[in-house]
């Protein structure tokens, strides 16, 4: 008797558990992104799904339910990469704010990529079949085209703060007056020159937006062409494709970004990268830490940056000011170091979130990666940035302005300043309390950010594309948002009456004059 009822609880749990076919493509080489891609193939796996992954960087952990496109040879072509020289961003030989280089560069690299032998083989078994893709926007909308050569809905995943670009595939741009575009390093009240500089960054974007869209159009037509035509599919524009998601799930939170007024299909998951269970530290960096009776500093220039490209005098300025501290530092570094200090710890590879997690953690000084921030209001550490390229300048601003952080530029006096910040941070408890504050509001949530990911994942795939939650906006032409019709008609009909008016003046003192002449005659 009891067995049965066990099964028939179990096959009625299972039939509530549906496993989804879900495609996550998150093929940007940048690894900071493929942790974000993880994040979503980690949670749906959590609440098993089967996910198939196109990445280049490999998830490590194999799971029955897990299987990985890979294109790992486009690491070699990545020119990003190798771009990012410290030398040369001294010698300010680099410039990562020119927009139209960026959304080029990122079309290529996507074509790229959706142009690997492996993803075209996928895409062209005619087996291959998917509930939901997510793709992932970054400065272009190619992974889009999953979901037209596997007709099935998908969602936007944005990587950053919600701006206007983004909100632009869901909503509408939002108001310049007190939305900053997400290079801006400014928050609303906007002085009267920043709400005109939104209002241009606004029009330049579109500009660029114009200036690249062919060349997209022909990416687009390169990558999924082929299999769009085995499958006897017609590819529509991927300018009406990047309007047609369910819902964007973002990177964002409001204790990381600033409030903004959202549309009910965006949702903030800021954090989902982050394990609930932190992995233990290793051995030697769990004695270090604990051991600390001073505390720890950690120092890390993210992943993508080689550390070997820091100038020689820089690198021996930096350890003098860290031999000076009771502190123990831990740097992690990827090339050779010679004369060490006693309290530098160099590691290749770091545990960030388990070194940030421990209780003798006190300054994290980072280049200020969307990923790192997260972390360090996670886990409540202030921090010191210096921030080397595109949004990296903005989250430090914007963790200067809400008071747990402090900044130093990037320049050959970075070590003299750096040693200022530190002893400000360690002697001044002020931005400690500011972060564990913002730490508070950050995890005070309704659930945990994996738990609302899935939600959303499979409530779009329930209500086959969730149409129900789009925003009326996005059908809406500018012209009507403003009104010019009604103002266009309101002119036209005070042209009219003037007209009119106009006529009845003249023809009555036509008619007085013709009256008064008749007069004259008659007498
Ligand atoms: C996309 O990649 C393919 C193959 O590598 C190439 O032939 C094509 O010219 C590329 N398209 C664009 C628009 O860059
Ligand atoms: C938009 O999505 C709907 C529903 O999934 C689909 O029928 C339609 O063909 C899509 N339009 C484009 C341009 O992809």
């Amino acid at each position: 008797m009891n067995k049965w009822i066990l099964i028939i609880l179990s096959l009625a749990f299972l039939s509530n558990v549906c496993a989804y076919k879900i495609l996550v493509a998150f093929a940007y080489p940048g690894k900071s992104h493929s942790i974000l891609g993880e994040g979503y193939v980690r949670h749906l796996l959590e609440a098993g799904h089967e996910v198939t992954y196109i990445t280049a960087h490999p998830y490590k952990k194999p799971h029955p339910n897990l299987r990985q496109i890979l294109i790992t040879s486009v690491i070699d072509k990545f020119e990003f990469a190798q771009s990012l020289d410290v030398t040369k961003m001294l010698a300010k030989e680099v410039d990562f704010k020119d927009m139209f280089g960026i959304y080029e560069v990122m079309v290529t690299i996507a074509n790229r990529s959706l142009t690997h032998e492996n993803v075209q083989k996928f895409m062209m078994d005619p087996n291959e079949k998917f509930d939901l893709v997510v793709a992932e926007w970054l400065y272009h909308h190619l992974y889009a085209g999953f979901a037209t050569i596997f007709n099935c809905p998908y969602i936007w995943s944005s990587s950053l703060e919600p701006h206007p670009v983004v909100l632009d595939l869901i909503d509408e741009v939002g108001n310049p007056a007190y939305f900053p575009d997400h290079m801006s390093p400014i928050s609303p009240p906007f002085s009267f020159t920043e709400r005109v500089g939104e209002l241009w960054n606004l029009i330049y974007l579109y500009r660029v937006l114009w200036f690249v869209r062919d060349t997209e159009e022909q990416a687009f037509r390169d990558s999924f062409g082929a299999a769009a035509a085995k499958r006897g599919i017609t590819l529509p524009n991927l300018y009406d494709l990047k309007y047609n998601s369910s819902m964007m799930l973002a990177n964002s939170h409001y204790s990381l970004g600033d409030p903004q007024r959202l549309p009910t299909n965006y949702v903030g998951i800021g954090g989902y990268h982050i394990q609930d269970e932190i992995p233990p530290l290793p051995k030697d960096l769990q004695k270090l830490m604990d051991s600390a009776t001073d505390g720890v500093i950690y120092f890390s220039l993210g992943s993508m940056v080689r550390s070997e490209t820091i100038p020689v005098e820089l690198k021996t300025q930096l350890l003098n000011v860290f031999s000076k501290l009771k502190q123990t530092i831990i740097w992690k570094f990827d090339g050779e170091l010679e004369n060490v200090p006693k309290n530098v710890h160099i590691v290749k590879w770091a545990p960030q979130p388990s070194i940030l997690a421990h209780p003798n953690a006190k300054i994290f000084i980072t280049h200020g990666g969307l990923l790192s921030t997260t972390e360090t209001i996670h886990y409540g550490v202030p921090i010191i940035g210096i921030p080397l390229f595109s949004d990296q300048f903005l989250n430090i601003k914007r963790a200067v302005r809400k008071g747990f952080a402090l900044e130093v530029p990037l320049a050959y006096d970075t070590p003299a300043k750096l040693e200022v910040a530190i002893k400000e941070i360690l002697s001044n408890p002020k931005y400690r309390e500011k972060v564990k504050e913002l730490s508070f509001i950050y995890h005070h949530r309704e659930t945990k950010p994996g738990k609302t990911l899935v939600h959303w994942v499979e409530h779009v795939i329930q209500t086959k594309g969730a149409p129900h939650l789009q925003s009326p906006a996005l059908h809406v032409p500018l012209y009507q948002k403003l009104y010019l019709d009604l103002v266009a008609l309101i002119i036209l009909g005070l042209m009219i009456v003037k007209r009119v008016l106009k006529a009845l003046c003249c023809s009555k003192t036509q008619n007085k004059k013709k009256g008064e002449d008749k007069k004259k005659k008659r007498s």
